[in-house]
């Protein structure tokens, strides 16, 4: 019998996970469906329970469902527990019993390490945001010189950076901004109403990479970032990866993202 999975998040339907995990299963010859359930904004646990119910094996967890998704598991991995929040991006099913885990933060981490080829050890590290996005990758970054954490509203920079359990980061406004840095992630979501952040052209160090973690369209920041000479990045990389950890946490096989990206970034468009 075929192996059920899906992606549950409120809105859902212009979600690449179905695109991504097919392209996995036909690479790997696992003999899966994966779809896309939108969830009502009150009836997360309880689509969570009716795919149990109809024997799902597991299912990617996506806005705004990610720190309900943390609250419903039965167990969780070591990463989901020290992400920021308390965030889940990934659910098993384990005979009936929620195992929840994290696979954002690696995603990031092999896309900027290995897609990128830009090491994170020792870099002094700019987070733009400290939304749920910011949350979920800040557990990745160990190792960095430095982290900071600059967001619009000081308060929740301020209490991301309290609630840190594995690392040690600063809180900073956007204006406050004034050294370089060697790689900056742009974790908020002004991208989507292109929004320009308030930030200096400074932060963009010599040899900075710009990451953000929005993919499809350059934004403000990343188009800043290009201007400034710095090496840019959107999150697409990231987006497969983190399904990639995924997929080998459900399949325990490992498939090839390269290919995964490159049929993505064709379909989506360069711009
Ligand atoms: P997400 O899950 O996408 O991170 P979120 O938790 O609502 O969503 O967080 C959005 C982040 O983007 C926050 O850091 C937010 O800043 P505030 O904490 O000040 O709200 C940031 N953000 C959203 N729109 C922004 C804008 N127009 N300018 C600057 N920052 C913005």
């Amino acid at each position: 019998m075929v192996d059920k999975y899906a992606v549950i998040g409120n809105p859902i339907a212009h979600s690449k996970s179905p695109l991504i995990h097919r392209a996995f299963a036909a690479q790997t010859g696992d003999d899966i469906s994966y779809e896309a359930i939108l969830a009502p904004l009150d009836g997360f646990e309880a689509t969570v329970r009716e795919l149990i119910a109809q024997g799902y094996k597991g299912a990617n967890v996506t806005v705004p469902f990610k720190f309900e998704a943390f609250h419903l598991c039965d167990s969780l991995s070591t990463r989901a527990k020290t992400a920021g929040a308390g965030a889940v991006n990934t659910l098993v099913n384990i005979n009936g019993s929620i195992h929840g885990d994290n696979t954002d933060g690696v995603g990031l981490r092999n896309d900027i390490e290995q897609n990128l080829d830009f090491e994170i050890a020792n870099k002094h590290i700019l987070i733009l945001g400290a939304g749920g996005a910011a949350h979920g990758i800040l557990n990745s970054l160990i190792g960095a010189s430095s982290i900071t954490i600059a967001n619009r509203t000081y308060e929740r920079a301020l209490e991301l950076v309290m609630a840190l359990r594995n690392c040690e980061a600063k809180a900073s406004t956007f204006e406050a901004l004034e050294r370089p840095y060697d790689l900056i992630i742009n974790a908020t979501s002004a991208g989507l109403s292109d929004t320009v952040l308030p930030i200096p052209n400074i932060i963009f160090g010599e040899n900075c990479l710009a990451y953000d973690m929005m993919y499809g369209r350059e934004t403000p920041f990343m188009k800043q970032a290009r201007e400034a000479g710095a090496q840019v990045a959107d999150g697409l990389g990231m987006l497969v990866e983190q399904a990639a950890e995924a997929f080998q946490i459900w399949r325990g096989v490992r498939p090839n993202t390269l290919p995964v990206i490159a049929m993505l970034s064709t379909l989506i468009g360069k711009y």
